[in-house]
């Protein structure tokens, strides 16, 4: 598999992050989060006052972060000019306000950008909600994962350290709804990915399945 490009779009919750670090860690692959980054994007906003709901005011700084993302599977890192902001980005601030701001078409253009420089020659797992469809279109395998959206917050809330499922529903809800329905790279099943519904799967099912995927095409 050792150029393989390996996309993983899908909801907030799906499972994409425990799948993704597992199958690359099977099959010798980097790892890259897209969300994270966006994440780290969002969290230098707030962190200088940017007004996150204003599209001109987030567009004008977009260039301005220094984000690196470290694309080890079993110890993924990502800085912002320098600083560790690993936990920062999971708070319910970065939560609330990731969606509008990657809606802004300049931070997607600068963060695209970015994970292709990374992705550069593959031997990569790459998880968000436009790898197959804008950041590598010519990936090797494609996959849509999804779940039933009580199966998501029940997932999410337990990552958590047990938060409330009802509110963590909302929210994943809320996220889904921008994600999906944004003018610029909407989260969208291309032609050619592979759904997979985890609902019903243990992530050990869920790892298989995609690892399968892989060895058919390489
Ligand atoms: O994957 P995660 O849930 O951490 O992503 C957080 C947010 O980042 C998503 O809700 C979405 O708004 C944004 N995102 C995106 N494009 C990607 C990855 C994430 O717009 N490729």
């Amino acid at each position: 598999p050792l150029n393989v490009v390996v996309a993983v779009d899908g909801t907030s919750g799906s499972g994409k992050s425990s799948t993704c670090r597992a199958v690359a860690d099977r099959l010798g692959l980097r790892y890259l989060d897209t969300g994270a980054q966006y994440r780290a994007m969002t969290w230098w906003m707030l962190s200088n006052g940017i007004d996150v709901h204003d599209p001109a005011a987030v567009a004008a700084r977009a260039q301005d972060p220094q984000i690196v993302s470290g694309t080890d599977p079993l110890a993924p890192t990502i800085t912002v000019d320098g600083t560790d902001v690993s936990v920062e980005i999971r708070s319910d601030e970065v939560n609330g306000a990731v969606s509008p701001v990657s809606a802004v078409p300049e931070v997607r253009a600068r963060l695209v950008d970015l994970q292709r420089s990374i992705v550069g020659d593959g031997g990569i797992v790459v998880e968000g909600r436009d790898i197959a469809s804008v950041v590598c279109p010519d990936a090797d395998v494609k996959v849509y994962l999804t779940a039933d959206p009580a199966a998501r917050a029940a997932r999410r809330a337990l990552e958590n350290g047990g938060a409330d499922v009802a509110a963590t529903e909302a929210s994943l809800l809320a996220r889904d709804k921008i994600d999906s329905g944004r003018a610029v790279a909407p989260l969208t099943q291309v032609d050619g990915a592979v759904h997979i519904d985890s609902t019903d799967r243990t992530l050990d099912e869920v790892i298989e399945l995609v690892v399968g995927l892989v060895m058919e095409r390489v």
